[in-house]
C-alpha cells in the first residue's frame, strides 16, 4: 500500500486512516513540505465548532476547507458537521492537488507533480524515496536512490509533461469517494469568481499563517476567505495548530450588516485575527 500504483488502485473501503497516513506520509511536495495531513488533529476544534455552531439555528449547506493537503481533517470537519445534523455539502480546496502516475521500463513507474516534481519511484512494486533520511547512508538507501534517479527521473519527467500515464487526486480515497464532497485547486491569494458568496462556513486550519506568506500575499488571501462567506450568519474559522494540539484559533460570524464579530478563540486566538476584523469591517 506505500507504492502509488497500489493505493490508487485499491477500493477507498479497503484503505484505512492508517494506511493513508503511512503513504501520504512518504510524498515531499517541491515546496518541502509532506502531503501529510495528522488524523485526529483537530478534533477539539471541530467540537468546539459544532458547539458554538448549534446556538444558532442556522442550517450549513456549503462548506469550504481551504488548504487541505491529503484532506485527513476535511472528512473528519465533514463527518464530524453529518452526524450534528446538517446537510452539508463540502467543497476543498488546494494550491496543489493533483499528479501524473507514469509508467517506465521495466515495471518501474513513478508519482510525478505538475511542475516537474517526482514525489515517488516505484520499483518491483517497492516505493523508493527521492528525499533522504539520515539513517539511508547506513542502510545503502542513499546508493539505490541514486541508481533509481540517474535512470528513471528524466523518463518519469518527460512522460508526466507529454501527459502520459494516469492523473490522480493526492487525496484521501476515503473523502474523494465521499459524496458530499469535491475537490478543487485553487490558490487561495487569487480571488476564484466561481467560489465568492458561495459558503456557510469557511474554514482556514493551518494556512494562514504569517510566516507562509508576505503581507500583501496574506491580505489578499484573508480577504478572498472573507469573500467566499455566503452573507449574514456564515462562519469563518481561522486556526494554526502548534505542536500537536496546541490550537490557536479565532471563530468569526459574519453580522447582518455584512461585518465580522468575534464569537470564540482558541488558545490566545488566531495570529490574523487583526487583520480578518480589518479586512472584514468589523
Ligand atoms: C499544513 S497543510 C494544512 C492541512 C490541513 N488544513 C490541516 O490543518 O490539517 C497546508 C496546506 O496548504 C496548502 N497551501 C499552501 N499555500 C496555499 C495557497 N496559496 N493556496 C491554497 N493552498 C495552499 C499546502 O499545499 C498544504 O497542503
Amino acid at each position: 500500500m506505500h507504492c502509488a500504483s497500489s493505493f490508487f488502485s485499491v477500493a477507498a473501503d479497503r484503505i484505512s486512516a492508517r494506511d493513508e497516513a503511512r503513504f501520504f506520509g512518504l510524498l515531499k511536495t517541491a515546496n518541502n513540505t509532506f502531503k501529510r495531513t495528522e488524523p485526529s488533529r483537530l478534533v477539539a476544534i471541530d467540537a468546539a465548532l459544532i458547539t458554538a455552531m448549534g446556538r444558532y439555528d442556522r442550517p450549513i449547506h456549503a462548506a469550504l476547507d481551504l488548504g487541505i493537503s491529503s484532506g485527513v481533517t476535511t472528512l473528519e470537519l465533514l463527518e464530524t458537521l453529518r452526524a450534528a445534523g446538517y446537510d452539508t455539502q463540502m467543497t476543498g480546496t488546494d494550491r496543489s492537488v493533483r499528479a501524473r502516475l507514469v509508467t517506465l521500463p521495466f515495471g518501474c513507474r513513478a508519482l510525478v507533480e505538475p511542475n516537474g516534481h517526482v514525489l515517488q519511484y516505484e520499483v518491483m512494486g517497492r516505493a523508493v524515496r527521492p528525499w533522504e533520511r539520515r539513517l539511508d547512508r547506513w542502510t545503502g538507501m542513499t546508493f539505490v536512490r541514486k541508481l533509481v534517479e540517474g535512470q528513471l527521473r528524466k523518463p518519469a519527467v518527460a512522460q508526466a509533461a507529454a501527459g502520459q500515464g494516469t492523473e490522480v487526486a493526492l487525496i484521501s480515497p476515503r473523502l474523494r469517494q465521499n459524496h458530499a464532497f469535491q475537490w478543487l485547486e485553487d490558490d487561495i491569494t487569487r480571488r476564484s469568481a466561481a467560489l465568492i458568496g458561495r459558503f456557510d462556513l469557511v474554514r482556514a486550519a493551518n494556512l494562514l499563517n504569517r510566516h507562509y506568506f508576505e503581507p500583501d500575499v496574506l491580505r489578499s488571501a484573508v480577504a478572498n476567505a472573507i469573500a467566499y462567506l455566503s452573507g449574514p450568519g456564515a462562519w469563518l474559522l481561522v486556526v494554526r495548530t502548534h505542536g500537536a494540539a496546541d490550537h490557536r484559533g479565532t471563530l468569526f460570524r459574519m453580522r447582518e450588516d455584512g461585518t465580522l464579530a468575534i464569537i470564540e478563540r482558541y488558545g490566545s486566538g488566531s495570529e490574523v485575527e487583526d487583520l480578518v476584523m480589518e479586512l472584514g469591517g468589523g
